[in-house]
């Protein structure tokens, strides 16, 4: 049993990698139950999208009780730090996490000390991916006491690092740099990415896309059959105006638009909603998302098949 099984209390080294709107209760505790660990991302299990901080924490609580109904195993919440978090919705869903018994957090957004003291002492264990990685930043949160990092890629699905790193430089760079245990993100969907990631120092994976194109995953069927059709060369990187938020998208209407608008020189593109393209399966008008690895995926399996395919590449 490797670092990250034991300060997780889990049996496989596979995180699922949260995912905005299309985790849920369901898909969170069938990765637990298989030995890894599943985490609640923003909007996971909702309907709608709540209005105010204490609206969107009571909801959260409810898919944190239903979670634990299908699960007795640990699981995790995405939580933004303070520096991130500047409406307070993360601050209202870590009290209820506190009073709920969660165990992990999976934080993103700039270090802040005093606050990761405050999460080890309320007993969470923490999870830390800079989404914009680097050895330095990696060393500050290893000094701020967080338990394990996520080194991410340019690979990754979602917000991709500003900087073109891919996934193993990137690890090996951050493995070097510190002692805490790291997982490796971006690009792991099978099991031989999954072993490059541990000949190179990982102590486990962070996966989002693989879990899209799981049975238990609620993105929409047809969002899931277009990643599974996606053509490695089609996929394109849409680019924001701070250069902060870059999505890799299918080329359907809105992120062609989005693309020609780029052309011209226009950083502030719509690129459509994610609610719509991955949740609601309407891709003409949102987002489909995904590592430039999503089509090394070959069909949609379980999250029980996927998590002993991933832990695979690390012997168990
Ligand atoms: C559809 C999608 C939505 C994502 N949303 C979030 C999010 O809300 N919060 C977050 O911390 N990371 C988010 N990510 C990034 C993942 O947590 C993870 O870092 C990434 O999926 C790893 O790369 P992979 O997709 O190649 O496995 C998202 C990724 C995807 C694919």
């Amino acid at each position: 049993m490797n670092r990250v099984c034991k300060i997780l209390g889990i049996a496989k080294p596979v995180v699922q990698a949260p995912m905005t709107w299309i985790t849920s209760p369901e898909l969170v505790a069938a990765v637990s139950n298989a030995g890894g660990l599943g985490i609640l991302g923003f909007n996971a299990g909702f309907e709608t999208g709540k209005a105010t901080p204490e609206e969107t924490a009571e909801e959260m609580r409810k898919m944190i009780r239903r979670t634990k109904e299908l699960t007795d195993k640990p699981f995790g919440m995405n939580v933004m730090t303070s520096a991130f978090d500047r409406a307070g919705f993360s601050r209202s869903t870590i009290e209820v996490c506190k009073e709920e018994g969660v165990p992990v957090l999976a934080a993103i957004g700039t270090i802040d000390a005093d606050q990761i003291r405050e999460w080890k002492e309320a007993g969470f264990k923490i999870i830390y991916r800079d989404m914009y990685p680097t050895v330095a930043s990696a060393k500050v949160a290893e000094e701020a006491g967080v338990d394990i990092l996520v080194a991410t890629g340019c690979d990754e699905g979602g917000g991709m690092p500003v900087e073109a790193t891919g996934t193993i430089v990137k690890t090996a760079l951050i493995v070097d740099a510190v002692d805490i245990p790291v997982l490796a993100a971006g690009g792991i969907v099978n099991e031989a990415m999954a072993k490059a990631s541990a000949c190179i120092g990982a102590e486990g994976v962070y996966a989002g896309t693989r879990f899209v194109l799981s049975k238990e995953c609620r993105a929409a069927q047809a969002t899931k059959y277009d990643i599974l059709n996606t053509d490695a060369d089609e996929l394109i990187v849409l680019t924001e105006a701070d250069g902060h938020l870059k999505w890799r998208c299918t080329p359907h209407k809105v992120a062609k638009a989005a693309i020609e608008e780029n052309n011209k020189g226009n950083l502030k593109p719509s690129t459509g909603s994610f609610y719509k393209g991955m949740l609601k399966g309407d891709m003409e008008a949102g987002i489909n998302t995904v590592s430039s690895a999503a089509s090394l995926i070959k069909s949609i399996d379980s999250c029980e098949d996927i998590v002993n395919e991933l832990a695979r590449g690390y012997g168990y």
